[in-house]
């Protein structure tokens, strides 16, 4: 029993002993950071930006994600999480370096890897000791490659080191969830030791691990994100098949969900999918396919599809409104999902642009996301309003194009008597089209 405790106890300590570094306090990297720390190890989160360092050092962070707050507190007050912006000191001190910096995409499509070179470079200029050098940013496959070549070719000494990948699956806003609760961590090495120290890390972490080479982990991120991208341009084009054809989208997908092969998620029909994800992880695949001498023509039609749900809703309006111009809109629902304020590649931006080139007076209206909307939308002619009653006053058409909670439980009596015509489209199908029909809105949904 004694003994049992004792070898407990050292295997606890040699968990614990890992010293983390991520890079990139950004979503990915802040959730990872606190998320290890809260499984016990110490954790060093690095970013080059000085004035976000000094703000999470404050507790202040640059975004929003539930529960993600609660993790840094506890975490940094304990000691076990920490934050700075000296790269070369947190990669001397870790044995493990996350990096979960951005990938951007370039106007061809590809990713930007410069900053993950960067990194590589200084990895290797800092090579005092072992150390495992993780992707955790969604990248390219053969990107794993690129990185060990780097640090081969700067490296002074012959200190070793592995590269291994390990590609997040985490969701705005069940990220910390996500991490915690994983449905399954996928660890691409090359090495007994790299696999052994990423099997450590994930231990008190219950999901099936998948392990491979860097090569086939890597694809399996891309292939995961253009797989829910394709579901969720075949039910949208579904749902076009239904409204011609008079037939309800959401009984369809309803019924086919059931069929375990199938499965129920990622069958709601709607204006399509956006975010800093798949739109740009879709596009990369892409781009990755080809150079490798694959067209990947599939996702290209998922794509076209997904920008064409956009400029089927507004003809949607279009078509029972006649004339656009001059028509008072109001837009509910910014942000490219609920419970986030993000309006990256939101369905909402290319909606709002076709509209105001038709010469429609836009009030807009979301629970989280004017402040990044009044960015982005910075020198269009649109108007904000205070809440979902103050938006609709006077408009000839209501547009519902983020799911948010507190839309389903608006006074619809109300809104009707505060609009000038009573006109509902329903870009997420979200509401029930019977009550609403029942209190006099023509409806206008997607696909049914
Ligand atoms: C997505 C993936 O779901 C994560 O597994 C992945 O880790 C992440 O990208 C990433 O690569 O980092 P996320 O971008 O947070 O996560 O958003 P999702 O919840 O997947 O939604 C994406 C978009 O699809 C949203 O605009 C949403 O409205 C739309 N969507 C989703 C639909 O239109 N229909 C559906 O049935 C589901």
């Amino acid at each position: 029993m004694e003994r049992r405790k004792a070898i407990k106890k050292q295997r606890k300590g040699i968990k614990k002993s890992y010293r983390i570094t991520v890079v990139g306090c950004g979503h990915v990297g802040l959730v990872t950071g606190a998320c290890f720390a809260e499984l016990g190890y110490k954790v060093c989160c690095v970013d080059k930006d000085k004035k976000k360092v000094s703000s999470l050092k404050k507790l202040i962070l640059p975004f929003y994600e539930p529960g993600l707050f609660e993790l840094v507190e506890k975490n940094y007050k304990e000691r076990r999480l920490e934050f700075t912006p000296d790269l070369k000191k947190a990669i001397k001190s870790a044995q493990v370096i996350f990096i979960a910096v951005g990938t951007p995409p370039n106007p061809d499509g590809s990713a930007d890897l410069s900053s993950l070179e960067r990194i590589a470079y200084l990895v290797a200029k800092n090579l005092n000791s072992y150390k495992l050098v993780v992707e955790k940013s969604t990248v390219p496959v053969q990107t794993g490659e690129k990185i060990k070549e780097t640090i081969l070719r700067y490296r002074k000494n012959n200190r070793p080191f592995d590269v291994a990948s390990n590609p997040e699956f985490l969701r705005e806003g069940k990220a910390v969830h996500d991490f915690l609760h994983p449905d399954r961590i996928v660890i691409g090495v090359e090495s007994e030791r790299a696999e052994k120290i990423l099997k450590d890390l994930y231990r008190s972490l219950k999901a099936p691990i998948v392990v491979t080479d860097i090569n086939t982990a890597e694809i399996i991120k891309h292939a995961s994100n253009s797989f829910l991208a394709t579901k969720i341009s075949f039910i949208n084009a579904v749902a076009r098949v239904c409204d011609l054809a008079k037939a309800n989208i959401d009984k369809v997908a309803e019924a086919m969900g059931l069929d375990p092969r199938i499965g129920k998620e990622f069958l709601k029909a709607g204006i399509g999918y956006g975010g800093f994800c798949f739109p740009k992880d879709l596009e990369a695949f892409l781009y990755i396919s080809k150079k490798l001498g694959y067209e990947f023509t599939l996702l290209r039609e998922v794509k076209r599809i997904n920008e064409e749900q956009k400029k089927y809703f507004v003809e949607k309006i279009k078509d029972y409104l006649w004339i656009l111009k001059d028509k008072k809109i109001a837009i509910l629902g910014l942000s490219f999902k609920p419970d986030t304020d993000d309006m990256r590649f939101a369905s909402s931006l290319d909606i709002i642009e076709y509209l105001l080139k038709e010469g429609s007076r836009l009030v807009l209206y979301d629970p989280q996301s004017k402040k990044e909307a009044k960015k982005l939308l910075k020198g269009k002619k649109v108007k904000f309003a205070k809440d979902p009653y103050q938006a609709v006053r006077d408009c000839d058409c209501v547009c519902f194009l983020t799911e948010w909670d507190e839309f389903k439980r608006l006074n619809f009596k109300r809104i009707k008597k505060l609009m000038r015509m009573p006109l509902i489209a329903d870009g997420r199908n979200m509401l029930d089209r019977a009550y609403v029909e029942s209190l006099g809105f023509k409806y206008l949904g997607m696909g049914k």
